[in-house]
C-alpha cells in the first residue's frame, strides 16, 4: 500500500523562502506535494527558488514580500488565493538578528528585530487565519519558525529574544481562540542550524576547530542541524500527521536545551550520596 503524500494539493505560504531554512522548507512541501507560495524581500534569489523548486516538476509561485510591510502582507494573501483559490498553509519563517550588548541596542535596532520577527509574523498569521476560517472547507495549519531563544537567551540577542518569546505568547492565544475553527497553530524552535548563521559564527572564531570544540559543549548531538532536517519537521506540522498538536513548540535541537550546563573536561570524583 503506498500512503498520500503528506501535503497532496495543499496550498502553503512560505516566508523568507530566498535561502536557508525557508528555502528547504519550500522544496520539502513541495515534494510532499504541496503547491507552495515562496515570499522573500531578495525578490530574484526568491524567484529563482520557486523556479528550481518548479524545474523539478513542483507547483511553486513567487510573491516579493517585504514581511514588516502590512501592505506587503495583504498582497501575498490575495495572490495566492487569486493564484490557489485558498490557504491551506503558512509558515513563518522569515527573519532577523544582529549582535549587541543589551545596554547599547537602539530603537531602529529593536524596531527593526521586533517588526520582521514578532510584528509580520503576527499579521501574516491573522490574515491568513481570518482565510482559513471562511473559506471552505474551513481550516488549515501554521507553524512559527521560532528558535532555541523561546527557552532560554544567548548574551547580545536581546531583541531576537524577546521577539522568539513573543511568538510563544500570541501563539498560545491563537491556537485556543482558533481551535474550533480547525486551525492549528504551532512552534518549530530549532537549535544550530548549517545555514549563513554557521558561517558567520565560524567567520569570527579564531579557528573551526576552537568553534567546533566550543559549540560541541553546548550541543549533546555534537552536529549541526540540517536545514532538511527542519523542513521534514515543518511538513509533519503542517500534515494531519500532526492533527493533535496546537499550541505545541516544537525542539529542534539535538538535546541544547535540555542541558543544563556541560560536563568538566575533567573526571569529577564518584559522588556516593554516603
Ligand atoms: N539558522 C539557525 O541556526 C536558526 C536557529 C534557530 C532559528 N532560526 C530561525 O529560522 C529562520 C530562518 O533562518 P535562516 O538561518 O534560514 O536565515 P537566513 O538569513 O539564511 O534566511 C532568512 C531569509 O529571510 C529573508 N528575510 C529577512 N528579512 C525579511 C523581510 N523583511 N521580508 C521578507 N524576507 C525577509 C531573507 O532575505 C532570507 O532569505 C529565522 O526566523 C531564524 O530566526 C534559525
Amino acid at each position: 500500500m503506498t500512503a498520500a503524500p503528506l501535503l497532496a494539493s495543499r496550498v502553503v505560504i512560505i516566508t523568507g523562502a530566498a535561502r536557508g531554512l525557508g528555502r528547504a522548507i519550500a522544496l520539502g512541501c513541495a515534494a510532499s506535494g504541496a503547491k507552495v507560495v515562496l515570499a522573500d524581500r531578495d525578490a530574484a534569489e526568491v524567484e529563482a527558488a520557486a523556479a528550481a523548486i518548479a524545474g523539478a516538476g513542483g507547483e511553486a509561485v513567487s510573491v516579493p514580500t517585504d514581511v514588516s510591510r502590512l501592505e506587503d502582507l495583504e498582497r501575498l494573501c490575495t495572490a495566492t488565493v487569486s493564484r490557489f483559490g485558498r490557504i491551506d498553509g503558512l509558515v513563518n519563517n522569515a527573519g532577523v538578528n544582529f549582535v549587541k550588548p543589551v545596554l547599547e541596542v537602539t530603537e531602529e535596532e529593536w524596531d527593526r528585530v521586533i517588526d520582521v520577527d514578532l510584528k509580520a509574523a503576527f499579521f501574516l498569521t491573522q490574515f491568513v487565519a481570518r482565510r482559513m476560517v471562511a473559506q471552505r472547507p474551513a481550516g488549515g495549519a501554521i507553524v512559527q519558525i521560532a528558535s532555541v531563544h523561546t527557552i532560554a537567551a544567548v548574551a547580545g540577542a536581546a531583541p531576537y529574544d524577546a521577539a522568539k518569546h513573543g511568538m510563544v505568547g500570541f501563539t498560545k492565544a491563537a491556537a485556543v481562540e482558533l481551535a474550533p475553527h480547525g486551525v492549528r497553530i504551532n512552534l518549530l524552535s530549532p537549535g544550530l542550524c548549517r545555514t549563513a548563521i554557521w558561517q558567520h559564527v565560524v567567520a569570527a572564531a579564531p579557528s573551526e576547530q576552537a568553534c567546533l570544540d566550543y559549540w560541541w559543549s553546548q550541543i549533546p548531538g555534537r552536529r549541526l542541524i540540517e536545514p532538511e532536517e527542519i523542513a521534514d519537521a515543518a511538513v509533519f506540522l503542517l500534515s494531519d500527521a500532526a492533527r493533535a498538536f496546537t499550541g505545541a513548540n516544537l525542539l529542534a535541537d539535538l538535546g541544547m536545551t535540555s542541558l543544563l550546563v556541560g560536563r568538566e573536561p575533567y573526571a569529577s570524583r564518584p559522588i556516593t550520596g554516603a
